[in-house]
């Protein structure tokens, strides 16, 4: 079955145009500009979409999500949380290993893979977690992800030792990057006492980038990089949240990846959303948000990826001390990401090179995250149109979301996943499940 999308503006490597795409079975056959002459093209045996008015893009590649499966499934689960990623323009999803029991063994790694093929809805990957006590195992197949401080789930290494040698065996394995969460947990914990002593047991949200501050997150990064130049392997530094940090990036070796929540969100929203916007590394300053902004538009940060980490609202009450960190985003990134375009942040060209692009080709992601011939037609068409939302719209498990209230410009309308649609305007095909990402090409 072929499809042909027809009368969309393109946005692609770099460039924006009016054009047509054709799809022929799982893969993209053509991308073609302006109008399509001569068609090769019998409408007989064929779709036919007229996107006149929206935009068409490669599917959002989202390098760092947490969907709880398995053994946190009373918060999320790969079911749920894939289909709020496909309403989302969302195709592939990167899966973080802080589970139950965390993804730390080849074995555990194989299970996950398995039940990603049974329910994932969108095209999956799993990170391997480094485990505690220095008991990793080497491993090719997936990017390692290292907790450099600590935060949901038991993960954190960071005896200098250990360290060493993590950095070591992803040195050996140059295809692929070492995805890292920094924040220096002496100097947390020691910020928290003090702050215990100054505002009470469970301090209010709003002390909560006090504790966790940009030092914690500075010498952790640091440390981070210092460890990458010596062993020479590949470092991506996740979520990254504060000015400072920038200065350690180079694009070369050392890459970074911003999250949307700290695009959006700066430390005077607190008041208004109090701990729905509670993650680590916590949401920091407007001059921090401001410099995120900026260096996401000229490229200094390479990639956006939301840190999808939904929680129960219940989880999420309490303070500083008690509140769960996290907050769910993975259905809403394209859209919010669109509303920055519109607000003149940055470039949609820029958006899906730091959505689309720039994942797939940090992480080799095989024959995706481009609009090319041959490559797996991952796409979605998005249209600008005001909506508000509402709690109703909400397909993750936990049921809410930091932007209910919000005004959106801009809706997802239809999404493919390998050459199918899988979701149009609010319906999906539940008939349709994810492929397994190859990574490391
Ligand atoms: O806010 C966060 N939530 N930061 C993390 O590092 C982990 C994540 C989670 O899994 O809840
Ligand atoms: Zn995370």
């Amino acid at each position: 079955m072929r499809t042909l999308i027809h009368n969309a503006e393109i946005v692609n490597e770099g460039r924006r145009f009016p054009g047509a795409l054709v799809i022929d079975g799982e893969r993209i056959a053509e991308v073609i500009e302006g109008k399509p002459k001569t068609l090769n093209f019998d409408l007989s045996t064929s779709n036919c979409i007229d996107a006149e008015g929206a935009l068409l893009l490669p599917g959002i590649i989202d390098t760092h999500v947490h969907f709880r499966e398995p053994g946190l499934t009373h918060k999320a689960d790969i079911a749920h949380e894939s289909r709020a990623a496909l309403a989302g323009g969302v195709t592939s999803t990167m899966d973080m290993p802080n589970v139950n029991p965390p993804t730390t063994t080849p074995e555990r790694w194989q299970e996950r893979m398995a039940l990603g093929q049974r329910e994932s809805r969108v095209n999956y990957a799993y990170y391997m977690g480094v485990q505690t006590l220095g008991q990793t195992v080497p491993w090719h197949r997936s990017p390692l992800k290292l907790f450099m401080g600590s935060s949901t789930g038991n993960m954190l290494v960071d005896k200098p030792a250990d360290l060493l040698r993590v950095f070591r065996m992803a040195a050996a394995n140059p295809a692929l990057p070492i995805v890292t969460h920094c924040e220096d947990t002496p100097r947390i914990t020691e910020r928290m006492a003090e702050a215990k002593q100054l505002w009470g047991d469970d301090p209010a949200v709003e002390h909560h980038p006090w504790i966790r501050d940009a030092e914690a997150c500075l010498r952790s990064s640091s440390l981070a990089v210092t460890l990458a130049r010596e062993t020479g392997a590949r470092l991506h530094i996740a979520h990254i949240t504060t000015e400072q940090e920038l200065t350690l990036l180079d694009n070369e070796q050392v890459t970074g990846e911003v999250c949307v929540g700290h695009l959006l969100f700066c430390d005077e929203d607190y008041a208004r959303l109090g701990t729905r916007i509670k993650c680590n590394p916590a949401i920091k300053s407007r001059r921090d948000r401001d410099a995120l902004r900026r260096a996401l538009a000229d490229g200094r940060l390479l990639t956006v990826a939301t840190d999808h980490a939904p929680h129960l609202l219940s989880e999420k009450s309490g303070g500083c001390a008690r509140a769960a960190s996290g907050m769910p985003m993975v259905q809403f990134s394209l859209v919010a990401m669109l509303g920055m375009v519109s607000e003149g942040v940055l470039t949609v060209e820029r958006l899906v090179d730091a959505m689309c692009h720039q994942p797939a080709r940090l992480f080799g992601i095989r024959e995706r995250g481009f609009l090319r011939p041959g490559y797996k037609a991952d796409l979605v068409l998005v249209r600008p149109e005001e909506w508000t939302l509402r709690r109703g719209d909400i397909l993750s498990k936990c049921g809410w979301s930091p932007l209910e209230g919000e005004t959106l410009r801009w809706r997802v309308e239809q999404t493919f996943l390998n050459g199918r649609l899988a979701y149009q305007q609010g319906r999906i095909d539940d008939s349709v499940r994810g492929q397994a990402l190859t990574l490391g090409t």
